[in-house]
């Protein structure tokens, strides 16, 4: 049996429904259990409660003999996947699989990387067997632009020139539902990227190809970016996001990797057919 959280956001959802199709046995942790219907009734057991609860936690790793640890964002997410890690070892689970960040390093600069370098760190000292993935800039970022995309054709963010080798989610779900049931991934770091690097005004011109119209990318200066987002992201939350967009901006993620080819056996989605599949929401 799985134990996984985050199962209601994009990488989690993913990742269950793939489990769901490979006939997998899972038990997941939700805030919310309207938001996880679907899952129940396609046989995913719930355990409702919050990741800070440990007794929570407790209750969904029991018997787990796997489990699957994606939380957001923010301050207390290092704390919390230690926390998790602990309750792991404490539960007797053998194998546990961390969503973290290919910007995740030793050296990482900004706080969120760094947040899932020391939980890495500590789930490798755990004695737990794991595996790390580790994506790129998720190409379902990109929905959050929808709106002036579709009123104004045009995109809006501070990356500047800098590149990114965009990810789908659901290429990202298929890589850790492989982790989580087939064999020979205890102790490995995956870099999941998509199949090209990408500036931001590569991202706009594939926009305009896919939706017959030009659609054109507006770099941000970080300060309008960081005023736009004040109150909606909390203070910690939004002034890690502006720095790593700042790394972004100045450094840029270059490379791709042959990782998701070699997990799964096909080139990983394109953004043009990202692009095509969302197209009602852009268009
Ligand atoms: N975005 C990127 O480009 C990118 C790239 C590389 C790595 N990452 C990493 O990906 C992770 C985020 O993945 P995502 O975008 O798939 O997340 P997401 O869509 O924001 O979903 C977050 C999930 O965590 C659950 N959750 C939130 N707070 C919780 C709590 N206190 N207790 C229990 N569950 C809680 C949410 O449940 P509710 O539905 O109840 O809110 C939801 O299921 C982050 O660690 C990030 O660093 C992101």
């Amino acid at each position: 049996m799985i134990f996984l959280t985050g199962v209601t956001g994009k990488i989690g959802g993913e990742t269950v429904r793939q489990l769901l199709n490979k006939g997998a046995s899972l038990r997941a942790l939700v805030r919310d259990e309207a938001k996880a219907a679907d899952l129940k009734a396609a046989g995913v057991e719930l355990v409702v409660g919050d990741i800070a609860n440990a007794d929570t936690v407790r209750k969904g790793l029991a018997g787990a003999e796997k489990a699957f640890l994606l939380l957001p964002n923010g301050e207390q997410q290092q704390a919390h996947e230690k926390q998790f890690t602990d309750l792991a070892v404490a539960a007797g689970v053998k194998h546990l699989v961390k969503l973290s960040s290919m910007e995740a390093v030793a050296d990482a600069k900004t706080p969120i990387p760094q947040a899932h370098w020391a939980a890495e760190e500590h789930i490798r000292a755990s004695g737990l067997g794991w595996t790390m993935v580790k994506p790129n800039f998720f190409m379902q970022n990109l929905l959050a632009s929808a709106a002036t995309i579709k009123a104004q054709r045009k995109l809006f963010l501070p990356m500047g020139d800098g590149t990114t080798g965009m990810a789908d989610a659901r290429d990202i779900g298929a890589v850790c539902a492989e982790v989580l049931t087939g064999d020979g991934h205890a102790g490995q770091s995956y870099e999941i990227t998509g199949p090209e690097v990408l500036t931001f005004y590569d991202v706009a011109d594939r926009f305009s190809a896919v939706l017959g119209e030009k659609v054109e990318y507006v770099p941000l200066p970080m300060d309008t970016f960081r005023e736009k987002m004040t109150g909606i992201l909390v203070p910690w939350h939004l002034n890690a996001v502006c720095e790593l967009f700042r790394e972004i901006a100045e450094i840029g993620l270059d490379h791709t990797t042959d990782t998701f080819k070699e997990l799964i056996g096909r080139d990983p989605i394109p953004l043009k057919q990202f692009i095509t599949d969302h197209k009602a929401v852009f268009m």
